[in-house]
């Protein structure tokens, strides 16, 4: 019996502890460990080589994944998800880990539908977006990431006269931006989930800038689409000269924080101790209210992830 790890999709902080976690622990049970770099284009190419605990020492405390990853087209078409299969098969490779985000599991959803595969998908994507899970790898090393910004954009604000709008990732989620906003004391949270009101945030910003305020922050979400429309706004109707911050890639980027690192671990413990135990069971670890489970992948891919109520509520209060 072999087990083999890959990423997919968008890289995350906590990758390479959980691939480090993944070799480490398997090997202590005895089994053998592949890594498939390049995500799913390298397992259609074959791209699988067995792992030492040489390929993972020193790797716990980066960001992003040594084993590489790739948004691919190709596994969209049924002939390379064949040949990803017989690459698998090849290798004697029983049990497979994938690390990734929405996109990656729903191509293992079609994937496991077709072959008969054994594996577990571990939530890894800092938009925090999956159905079933609380907590996806990534998320805490990507808010302090902002979080960091946000506190350097609030010195300089502070000094002149000025608006300042930060876009943050996420996707369609507003994860990243709600609790960014609520950690940051942001004065403006637009999110996809929720219609921003323009015209009641507008008369509580104005009134507050007419008692005195001369600066204020903007965290909007790049799902809403609407940094532009904020920033017009925060100019022409609100009056505060704004400059815009679209922070990007460097909210994937980071050494992987504590938290990060636990939760990857005890993710990839979970992953593994199930692939050991189980044949043709294809699901996703989860974390629900303190505790790991297993959910079937297609329960977690039909579903749609909510943003916690008592977030909403709390930029409820900004209305
Ligand atoms: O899914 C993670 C994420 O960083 C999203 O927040 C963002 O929209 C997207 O990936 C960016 O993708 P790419 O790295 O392919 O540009």
């Amino acid at each position: 019996m072999a087990l083999a790890i890959m990423s997919s999709g968008g890289d995350a902080p906590g990758m390479n502890p959980a691939i480090k976690k993944f070799v480490d622990y398997a090997y202590k049970q005895e089994e053998d460990t592949y890594l498939i770099y390049d995500g799913l284009e390298g397992l259609i190419d074959n791209k699988i080589e067995p792992a030492t605990y040489l390929d993972v020492a020193g790797i716990l405390h980066r960001g992003g994944t040594i084993i590489r990853s790739s948004r691919s087209k190709r596994f969209f078409e049924y002939e390379y998800r064949q040949k990803a299969y017989e690459n698998l098969k090849s290798h004697g490779i029983t049990g497979l880990v994938v690390l990734g985000g929405d996109g990656s599991f729903r191509a293992m959803d079609k994937f496991s539908s077709e072959f008969n595969l054994n594996f577990v998908g571990i939530p890894s994507t800092i938009d925090n977006d999956i159905y079933g899970t609380d907590y996806c790898l990534g998320v805490d090393t990507a808010l302090n990431v902002i979080r960091d910004a946000l506190d350097k954009i609030r010195d300089t604000a502070s000094s002149f006269n000025r608006a300042f709008l930060v876009e943050v990732m996420g996707r369609d989620c507003g994860y990243l931006a709600i609790v960014s906003a609520m950690i940051s004391g942001a004065e403006v949270c637009v999110i996809p989930e929720t219609k921003f009101d323009y015209k009641k945030v507008g008369e509580r910003l104005r009134a507050e800038v007419n008692n005195g305020r001369n600066y204020a922050l903007a965290i909007v979400s790049e799902g809403t689409g609407q940094t532009g429309e904020v920033h017009k706004w925060l100019q022409d109707t609100i009056g505060l000269e704004t400059r815009v911050s679209i922070l990007g890639h460097i909210q994937r980027g980071g050494n992987p924080t504590v938290r990060d690192r636990l939760m990857a671990f005890a993710f990839t413990i979970a992953a593994v101790d199930h692939l050991l135990a189980n044949k043709n069971s294809n699901k996703v670890v989860v974390y629900q209210k303190g505790e790991f489970k297993l959910l079937e992948i297609k329960d977690v891919v039909s579903g749609t992830y909510q943003l916690p109520q008592k977030y909403l509520d709390a930029i409820k209060l900004l209305d």
